[in-house]
């Protein structure tokens, strides 16, 4: 079996994601069934509101780089894509736990 290269694969929060090539990080993560996918301070659910690059609602980190607009940035293949504030651990090497634990 050959991998369609008209998709592509990336993961939010360790779970996988995908979407048709050119589609933004927030049509990956609406497709995955999400309709939110950060937390203010306050508790508010956050997703996709103007999905036009202005209200900021839609911020993930993506590749360890946080504040990015998910509606603005096409899913590209191998995307580590988190919660914004919220670190995938999936590939960590246990440095940080190390770390953490002395
Ligand atoms: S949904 Fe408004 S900036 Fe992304």
């Amino acid at each position: 079996m050959s991998a369609n290269p008209n998709r592509v694969h990336a993961t939010f929060e360790g779970e996988a994601i995908e979407a048709a090539a050119g589609a933004s990080v927030a049509a990956a993560l609406l497709a995955s069934d999400r309709i939110a996918w950060r937390t203010t301070r306050d508790g508010a659910q956050r997703g996709l509101f103007c999905g036009i690059g202005v209200c900021f609602d839609c911020l993930v980190e993506i590749d360890g780089e946080s504040g990015q607009r998910a509606c603005m940035i096409p899913l590209q293949e191998g995307m580590r894509v988190c919660d914004n504030g919220t670190r995938d651990t999936t590939a960590d090497t246990g440095a940080d736990a190390e770390e953490a634990a002395q």
